[in-house]
């Protein structure tokens, strides 16, 4: 069975690949939408010199795509590792293209000299952790390292809600400044918020895998700001100055697509462990959901993921409003083990 890497310049080869993920997606969440939209994936395909490039393949069958992987390959940090999505055409499950494709990529990584390949994968409300991944993954030498919860906030969320919530918690935050902007980080918070985002792989509470610090500079900052608007997305960003040092202590983002805002997603939140305890996660994420309900997106749910371990930030998405929606599971597999 021929297993090709698809050049994401080609709109048809691009195309074939993506709609075997889309169907796969569609299915999973019983058939509505606002999954991945076409440029996010292909704007991380395009660029070979990014410090983060996707490598696409097809596993084709008698000429049409039954299976698709995608690889991300990381340019200068966690060497040792690859993170891999893969998906096979939804009613030709069961005849062991899923097997087939993940070998292939396997053996890629490998040939690349890494040494640990990663899946996080999505699960349906209807389907937390009895999905097809739970019985494939273990059965093909992948062990689970962590889960993350899905949750879902209704949106629009009533304003005095949001704004009781800011009063709240900007109490206890009383010493720390809070600034936000859409897409382009402030010039003078730029190295800051570089160096914290080094660190959100580390200090974040999840998994317990091997994670390298990642090297972040202001140039790769820049570089996954124009990637995201590449990708059609608007990113949404609050952080917090710690108002005696100067210190950046925290931030959060927010993003959402230009071309279907249907489901807006939280990304990453990180409050530097020397900042802990005045209620500064919650305080960002209430002001960003501020912030967005002002902006004004055609939005009905935003979706965020918090490791099943991440107490504090489950509590936090819970008082703002969000409810249990599904999950994802984090499976390893060691590529040295025979
Ligand atoms: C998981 C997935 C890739 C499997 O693809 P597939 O082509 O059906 O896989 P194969 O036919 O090669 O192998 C299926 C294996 O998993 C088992 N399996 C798959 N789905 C199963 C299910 N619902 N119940 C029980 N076993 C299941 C089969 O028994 C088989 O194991 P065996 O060969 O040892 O008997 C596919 O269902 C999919 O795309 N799911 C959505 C995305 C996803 O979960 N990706 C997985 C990343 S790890």
């Amino acid at each position: 069975m021929p297993i090709e890497r698809v050049d994401a310049r080609s709109d048809e080869a691009f195309m074939e690949w993506f709609g075997v993920l889309q169907r796969s997606e569609l299915q999973r969440d019983g058939g509505r939408g606002g999954g991945w939209q076409p440029d996010e994936w292909r704007a991380r395909a395009l660029d070979e010199d990014a410090p983060n490039v996707k490598h696409l393949f097809s596993l084709r069958e008698e000429g049409v795509v039954v299976a698709v992987a995608g690889l991300e390959i990381s340019r200068d940090d966690n060497l040792h590792s690859l993170h891999g999505d893969l998906f096979v055409e939804p009613t030709l499950t069961g005849r062991g293209f899923g097997s087939t494709l993940l070998t292939f990529v396997e053996e890629y990584g490998r040939s690349l000299g890494r040494t640990e390949l990663l899946f996080f994968v999505i699960e349906g409300a209807d389907e937390i952790g009895s999905a097809p991944n739970r019985f494939f993954a273990p059965r093909r030498g992948y062990e689970l390292t962590d889960e993350m919860a899905r949750r879902d906030l209704p949106w629009p969320q009533p304003s005095a809600a949001l704004d009781a919530l800011v009063e709240q918690w900007s109490e206890p935050a009383a010493s720390y400044e809070l600034h936000r902007w859409i897409r382009s980080t402030p010039e003078p918070l730029a190295a800051a918020l570089a160096d914290l985002m080094s660190r959100m792989g580390v200090e974040a509470n999840h998994a317990d895998v091997l994670v390298e610090e990642e090297l972040w500079s202001v140039e790769r900052l820049r570089t996954h700001e124009q990637t995201v608007y590449d990708m059609g997305r608007d990113l949404l960003v609050v952080a917090a100055t710690h108002r005696d040092t100067g210190e950046l202590a925290g931030y959060t983002e927010l993003t959402v697509s230009r071309d279907d805002p249907s489901t807006a997603y939280q990304w990453d939140t990180l409050v530097a462990r020397s900042h802990r305890g005045h209620r500064l996660g919650g305080l960002m994420k209430a002001v960003n959901l501020q912030e967005f309900a002002r902006a004004g997106y055609d939005t009905w749910r935003i979706t965020t993921f918090n490791s099943t371990r991440n107490q504090p930030m489950i509590d936090v998405n819970e008082a703002l409003g969000a409810t249990l929606a599904g999950s994802m599971a984090m499976w390893r597999k060691d590529l040295t083990a025979l």
